[in-house]
């Protein structure tokens, strides 16, 4: 594996549907809303034909309640609704044959159990096409589905997610990979000899194994991993393989990768084998004029009373009544002497980041389009990932959602970015491998 690899890129298409992005104009033409696969298998054939890595699914099972209620949430489309990911991603596997997928799932509130089986199951449906992203969910209303009073605490969290790990680990390696016979002859299926029980007793698990799943293509199955607390970071370190990493600026670019690095040598593991993929948005445009434009129908989407409860959500604001008009800091005042939300983490960014005087409404409104997004003609943003890609490290690459419409968005970044990448040779031309790891990591 060279010190430099070329980019890496995943399409986030979870939101398509929702938080207003299915009104921008253009989008969903010719299709009905959600629950027809019909656009899905139309992104998923443009993003191949782009050699995209794969497609992202994000999931989060629950309502959020904002302002005391469920009604802006759920008139307004905020997060809602959101359908199991995984039905989709067996069936966009099937009209694509080299296009990976990463899909999430919980391992607060699923068993590692379910979780393995499932995920091995599906790589081999996908033959060998899936990665997924493996969470530490911190929205109330999910915890409120799986039976919990709210989001349980964060080291509880993580210690579930350790214990989730390991068993997890143990079942894909209990059947070895030359377990399997199919002797048609003798009528043999498998060696048992060779498929273990796993017996693990622990704190929050009992499993007696082995998995009931023949060797899947990828043997186990890609993870990424997204939590950036310190608790996060190292789980990522110890079980991932891919990173979705937050950075604004090159710089923390460059101090995440190092944090990164740092955390896979403690448990010793070659910090190549861990790689970011840099979270953010694009939109390909012809001049500063479309930039302008495209900026402003993508606020307009949103309906007046929107951004406040987006925010609220983001925040997990369970049940708090926000008022708009109110400054930032003293809504966070207040929010902090009434311990709710469980994500302190984007707060305390809140108020390192704005002035005292701004209003709740105006940094919803900022938030809707932060600093996080690949907006310019396609020379420029191929600029600025090739900065971000060296600045991260030259390994790994991007998560992006498009801002514009689908799949008119994905296409042009697909016809006008890709070709710029291809020929500064930071990008593939033809898939390298079968599965998705051999892409990723081949
Ligand atoms: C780019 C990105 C995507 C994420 N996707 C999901 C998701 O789909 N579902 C979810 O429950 N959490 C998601 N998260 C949250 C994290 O996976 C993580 O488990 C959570 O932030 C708690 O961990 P932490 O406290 O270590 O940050 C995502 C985070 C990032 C940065």
């Amino acid at each position: 594996m060279s010190e430099v690899d070329r980019i890496h890129l995943i399409c986030d298409i979870s939101l398509i549907h929702t938080n207003s992005k299915w009104r921008y104009p253009g989008s969903w033409e010719g299709y009905p809303m959600y629950g027809d696969p019909g656009l899905y298998f139309e992104i998923a054939r443009i993003l191949e034909r782009g050699r995209f890595d794969g497609a992202f699914f994000a999931d989060v099972a629950g309502t959020p309640i904002v302002n005391g209620s469920m009604d802006d949430t759920i008139e307004l489309g905020v997060a809602w609704p959101r359908h199991d990911p995984i039905p989709m991603v067996a069936a966009m596997s099937a009209v694509t044959q080299h296009l990976g997928f990463v899909t999430t799932m919980s391992m607060t509130y699923n068993h590692p159990f379910h979780t393995a089986r499932m995920m091995a199951s599906l790589d081999h449906v996908t033959r060998g096409r899936v990665a997924f992203n493996a969470v530490v969910s911190g929205f109330p209303q999910e915890a409120q589905n799986y039976g919990y009073e709210t989001t349980p605490d964060h080291g509880w969290r993580y210690e579930r997610a350790s214990e989730f790990q390991e068993v997890m680990a143990k079942l894909f390696d209990s059947v070895e990979p030359d377990a399997m016979v199919w002797d048609r002859e003798t009528g043999r299926v498998a060696d048992p000899s060779k498929v273990h029980r796993i017996d693990h007793e622990g704190e929050h698990f009992k499993v007696m194994g082995p998995l009931p799943v023949a060797p899947s293509p990828q043997g186990r199955p890609m993870q990424v991993m997204a939590g950036q607390s310190a608790a996060g970071i190292e789980l990522t370190a110890r079980y991932a393989e891919l990173q979705f990493a937050m950075g604004s600026t090159d710089e923390l670019r460059a101090a995440h990768r190092k944090t990164l690095d740092e955390a896979c040598l403690a448990v010793g593991r070659d910090p190549k084998e861990v790689n970011p993929l840099w979270a953010g948005y694009f939109d390909v445009v012809s001049d500063d004029y479309e930039a302008a434009e495209n900026r402003r129908k993508y606020l307009e989407q949103f309906p007046a009373k929107a951004p406040h409860v987006f925010l609220s959500q983001w925040w997990g604001l369970d049940g708090y009544v926000m008022d708009p008009g109110g400054t930032v800091h003293e809504t966070i005042a207040e929010v902090k002497r009434l311990g709710v939300g469980p994500n302190w983490g984007y707060l305390d960014m809140a108020l390192r980041t704005t002035p005292p005087e701004m209003t709740i409404e105006e940094y919803a409104l900022d938030r809707l389009d932060d600093g996080t997004g690949f907006v310019g003609t396609a020379e420029q943003i191929a600029d600025r990932m090739e900065s971000a890609f060296y600045a991260g490290g030259g390994r790994g690459g991007f998560m992006f959602a498009p801002r514009s419409g689908v799949p008119a968005g994905i296409e042009r970044f697909v016809d006008e970015v890709i070709p710029i990448l291809q020929r500064r040779g930071l990008f593939r031309t033809e898939y390298e491998g079968r599965t998705m790891r051999e892409n990723m990591f081949g």
